[in-house]
């Protein structure tokens, strides 16, 4: 069962580079996060996602961790993270850190041992092959840089060598069996990652690459699944009210693994990629359903969303998300009108809904050249815009120390500006998320149903005794439906319903209830 809190759960992404700067060094800190949990909390989010924050090279903005039980030393220390802990606790907020399981940085004192020409505890911890010019069957592997003779297999960049959960079929000699217990004994090591933050406080884990352990898996990613679903009977006898988020993409098979939610992002083409837009490929065909004149179809992304929540609704959450630090921002594509439906769609569905920091002022996707292993990431990553002082608020420090950029058009969003202007994006974010605060029938849990999804007519769909609707074409729509004693208590442009019609203006969302 997931936890409880998750119920009303609103998640608030936070990259910690560009967050907030205490210190005047030109990259956030987990300090600034402190500082603006009341912001948060103001905003309607009750719960952070923060990304690695640990000790790394940085060769993947942290997803190169080079000792999971320190914090890196530019953004704090460990203290000022059990700070960040207790204080959003105090709020009602709470945290997530980032796991990365799959693989390490190379830096990792686990891989330097691995690495040895002697045999050691560390020496079955990556998946190495048996002979310096060995290529590993099919996996993007490294060789040459080790005393010892062996290629190793990596999970991601170069910089990231693929911890060892063995192989759910073997076919190499050199390939382990996921029951070896140097297997088992990578899995133990994450559980011990897992147990040292939540004893520190933390609330759980969005987990990185979650379907990428066992390698030779079957399409059920059975040998994976049997991992989570052992570090799931720990947390449920040690930490119960924990969560797990995965990065799968696959609710039917992440949340039968044992975990809470697993995102709807598909990079395949399916799910965020269908509704708002096509996952980082921002030079690509934009088939954003909220897009006024693109005249797209809802049902492209319900094909498959059906089915993940029928499959799922009684095991676990889908998470729909505005964007991340993996995609391109929504305003890219949309504009203020256009993403105003769109959160209004994603913060009303079913399930856990999480929001990018930035995305609530419709923050621009920047184009910027790489910063640590972003590529066209690092856009999406730029700081955050909190009022016109110097840096646009984010940082104190020297324009050049900047981690990145911030926007320098004129026009750029504020949280300050946003703040003040009662037509804002920001405030549609507020006023909606107080309102699926205010009513269980928009939490996670209610049922949802479709009423009407046919192309010309609005988007309708029942949250238990409630009905949403969305019409993002620039002329009205309307559908014919007994929608039961309902009429609209939140607006976003016009609507109307009586005699068993419902009528949604031009670019118009509706809650009736
Ligand atoms: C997914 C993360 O979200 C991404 O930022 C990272 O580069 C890869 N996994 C590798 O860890």
């Amino acid at each position: 069962m997931a936890a409880a809190w998750l119920k009303d759960a609103v998640f608030y992404e936070i990259y910690p580079q560009s967050f907030y700067d205490t210190n005047g060094d030109g990259i956030g800190d987990i300090n600034g996060i402190i500082e603006k949990l009341g912001y948060i909390k103001d905003l309607g989010c009750n719960a952070l996602w923060i990304n690695p924050c640990f000790d790394s090279p940085f060769k993947d903005a942290g997803y190169d961790v080079r000792d999971y039980k320190k914090v890196a030393p530019r953004y704090g220390t460990n203290e000022d993270l059990v700070r960040l802990f207790h204080t959003a606790h105090d709020m009602g907020i709470r945290v997530l850190l980032d796991l990365v399981p799959g693989h390490t940085s190379e830096e990792h004192a686990w891989f330097r041992m691995s690495q040895k020409a002697e045999r050691n505890e560390y020496s079955d911890r990556f998946i190495w092959t048996d002979f310096c010019f060995d290529a590993a069957a099919g996996f993007p592997y490294i060789g040459g840089e080790s005393e010892r003779s062996g290629t190793y297999v990596l999970n991601f960049f170069k910089c990231q060598p693929a911890l060892n959960y063995g192989f759910f079929k073997v076919d190499q000699p050199w390939q382990l069996p996921a029951n070896h217990p140097a297997a088992i004994a990578t899995r133990e090591a994450i559980k011990d990652i897992m147990r040292f933050w939540l004893e520190k406080g933390c609330d759980g884990f969005r987990v990185d690459m979650a379907s990428s352990l066992v390698k030779n898996d079957d399409d059920k990613k059975t040998g994976t699944s049997r991992i989570w679903r052992d570090v799931r009977r720990m947390l449920d006898l040690e930490f119960p009210d924990a969560a797990m988020v995965s990065e799968w993409s696959n609710p039917p098979l992440a949340l039968r693994a044992g975990y809470d939610c697993d995102f709807c992002l598909n990079v395949q083409g399916g799910g965020y990629s269908t509704l708002m837009r096509d996952y980082g490929n921002h030079k690509g065909e934009d088939h954003s359903y909220f897009k006024k004149d693109a005249g797209g179809s809802i049902g492209r992304f319900l094909d498959e969303y059906l089915d993940w929540y029928e499959d799922t609704k009684d095991k676990g959450y889908i998470s729909m998300l505005t964007c991340n630090h993996d995609t391109i921002r929504p305003r890219y594509n949309l504009d203020e009108q256009e993403l105003k439906l769109a959160y209004a769609v994603i913060f009303t569905m079913p399930g856990v809904p999480f929001l990018y920091y930035g995305d609530e002022i419709g923050m621009r996707y920047l184009d910027l050249p790489t910063k640590e292993g972003g590529y066209f990431r690092t856009g999406s990553r730029s700081p955050m815009q909190w009022d016109g002082s110097k840096n646009l608020g984010f940082s104190t420090g020297k324009k050049e120390d900047l981690y990145l950029p911030v926007d320098e058009s004129e026009d750029a969003p504020t949280v300050a500006a946003a703040e003040a202007d009662p037509a804002s994006l920001l405030h549609t974010v507020k006023e909606i998320l107080a309102l699926r605060h205010s009513r269980e029938d928009l939490q996670a849990d209610a049922p949802f149903k479709v009423i009407c999804s046919e192309d010309g007519k609005p988007f309708v769909f029942r949250r238990g005794s409630m009905v949403v609707a969305v019409n993002p074409a620039g002329t009205a729509e309307e559908v014919s439906a007994d929608l039961g004693d309902v009429s609209p208590i939140y607006t976003i442009g016009t609507a109307d319903y009586a005699d068993g019609k419902l009528t949604v203006g031009a670019q118009s969302f509706v809650v009736l209830g």
